[in-house]
């Protein structure tokens, strides 16, 4: 699915943005110690504020987008860090998108809305033990001409992963940008 716009409406948004990156998400920074250490795949990462933040803590990341201007930019940000970050130029509502990614210790999804079918795929993309992060506008969040009811997270996402996945933490958060929700999921072992 597109979330809130297509290829173009976020290219144009990422290429008025200043110069510097924004801050990571406070849910990421406040609940890091569950990542498991190693590699991240950062689906639908933007220009990369949480890629930086998270290749800053030591982790191995690689950041998929459909925004060919979001990951420039990313890779400009990487570079004048000095962090290693693969970017991934990825359409995230074609057939299978992420087939030949491989595997990785962390998922992180942060702001995008896969569909249950697209979440039941993820599960072979981490390793045993490995985390799903996954954070947004929850189910009560308003709804208006940006943001959809189908961009909302809700709870039932998840009712197919059960069998694979421990959810380990979960969090709701209203603040002056709305309403969010943050899930964290181990993958049990197999
Ligand atoms: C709200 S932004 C979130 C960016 C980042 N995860 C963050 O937290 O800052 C949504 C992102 O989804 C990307 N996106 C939307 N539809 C997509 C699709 N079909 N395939 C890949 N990326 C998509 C946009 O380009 C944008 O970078």
């Amino acid at each position: 699915m597109e979330y809130m716009g297509n290829k173009e409406y976020w290219d144009e948004k990422f290429v008025s943005r200043s110069d510097n990156p924004l801050n990571p998400e406070k849910s990421i920074v406040e609940n890091i110690e569950y990542f498991k250490n190693g590699t991240i795949l950062d689906i639908a990462c933007g220009d990369g504020r949480n890629a930086l933040f998270l290749a800053e803590k030591g982790f191995k990341v690689t950041g998929v987008d459909f925004s060919s201007r979001a990951l420039e930019r990313l890779e400009m940000f990487a570079k004048r860090y000095r962090y290693s970050v693969n970017t991934l130029q990825i359409d995230l509502s074609t057939p299978n998108p992420l087939n030949a990614i491989g595997i990785f210790d962390n998922v992180l999804i942060n702001h995008y809305r896969l569909n249950k079918q697209q979440l039941k795929h993820i599960e072979s993309h981490i390793t045993d033990e490995g985390i799903l992060f996954i954070c947004g506008f929850g189910y009560k969040h308003k709804v208006d001409s940006k943001i959809r009811e189908e961009d909302l997270i809700q709870a039932t996402d998840f009712e197919d992963i059960e069998n694979s996945f421990e959810l380990i933490n979960d969090a709701e958060n209203l603040d002056d940008r709305g309403f969010f929700v943050t899930y964290i999921f181990r993958k049990r072992k197999s």
